[in-house]
């Protein structure tokens, strides 16, 4: 059967926009329980700065609490000290998080488009040779909120970038939603003809309820590692219109009916789902959650 790897970004771009403060020890057992239920890879958390991102705070007590072994596990770091302090708490992964136009770096990470870019390249750079597994981010990679619609040359030369300066994986954002199955297409085809499907990975917001017809289309163009928010839960606070992620019992749901293997029991995965609830106090989930809790609610 043809795997498909689904790496959960709920500890991070989903609970980073939360209106609740999950505390560390609770974003643990939301990360143990999506392991429960057979998720091999993990973005836990993010070491950015508390002032900006508040609900990301105390990543290193997240890190510190995982078993390595149990799962990829990585962390999202906007610079150098991000870096620094996810390798003293133990990441094998980062990611770094080049946005594709201007505004966005600097609405995001207080940074230009081209000090990003060497910044990321450092970052990659440090992590090559400190053994950590280097990852980028390519954000707002079909359209900007401040921007508008970004060209696909441009996400080809940064992908190229990254993926010279030593990324071993490039992710394809589309941090507000607002791509449709056409433009995934064309870009995800022109990506992978140049760099090959096994190094990119999509992510997908489903602001526009288009995420899985995106997937979907990435998947047929080759691609077979998504990122999705358990519970649907995410959106970036620095990008205006961003709603959550794609929900990862909606995409495991497709993806397992679909006839991929993904190694993930949907039941279980429904209990996280559950516990996500318990832990941002608000009502939550996917936009299968009537179908998937169907039996509960008939009994
Ligand atoms: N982790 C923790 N603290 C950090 C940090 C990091 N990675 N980077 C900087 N800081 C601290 C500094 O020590 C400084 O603290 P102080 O005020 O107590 O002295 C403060 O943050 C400001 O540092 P500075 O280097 O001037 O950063 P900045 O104000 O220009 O902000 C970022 C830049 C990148 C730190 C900030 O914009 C950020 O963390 N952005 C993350 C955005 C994000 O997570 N977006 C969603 C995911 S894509
Ligand atoms: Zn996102």
């Amino acid at each position: 059967m043809d795997h498909v790897i689904v790496n959960d970004v709920g500890p991070r771009d989903g609970l980073q926009n939360d209106s609740t403060l999950v505390a560390p020890e609770d974003r643990v057992r939301l990360i143990n329980s999506l392991l429960e239920a057979g998720i091999k890879s993990i973005e836990a958390a993010s070491f950015v700065s508390p002032k900006a991102v508040p609900k990301m705070a105390d990543a290193d007590q997240v890190f510190a609490a995982l078993d390595q072994e149990a799962a990829d596990f990585s962390a999202l770091v906007p610079n150098v000290k991000g870096y620094e302090l996810a390798k003293k708490a133990g990441a094998r992964s980062v990611a770094v998080v080049l946005s594709a136009t201007e505004t966005m770096n600097q609405k995001n990470i207080n940074m230009s488009l081209d000090e990003t870019i060497s910044v990321c390249k450092d970052i990659v750079g440090m992590a090559k040779n400190d053994g950590v597994r280097p990852r980028s981010y390519i954000s707002v990679a079909m359209e900007c909120p401040y921007e508008g619609l970004v060209e696909e040359s441009l996400i080809e030369s940064l992908s190229a970038t990254m993926f010279e300066a030593g990324a071993q994986e490039v992710i394809i954002a589309d941090t507000i939603g607002a791509a449709n199955p056409a433009q995934v297409k064309s870009l995800f085809n022109r990506l992978v003809s140049e760099f090959g499907a096994t190094k990119l990975s999509g992510h997908f917001h489903d602001t526009r309820a288009m995420a899985l017809a995106n997937t979907w289309q990435a998947l047929e163009c080759g691609i077979r590692k998504f990122d999705a928010s358990i519970a649907g839960l995410g959106g970036c606070p620095f990008a205006p219109g961003a709603s959550g992620n794609l929900a990862t019992e909606d995409l495991v749901l497709m993806l397992n009916d679909a006839g991929f293997d993904t190694g993930i029991d949907l039941e279980k995965l429904l209990k996280s789902v559950a516990l996500t609830r318990q832990l941002v106090g608000h009502s939550v989930g996917g936009r299968s959650m009537a179908y998937l809790t169907r039996g509960v609610v008939n009994q």
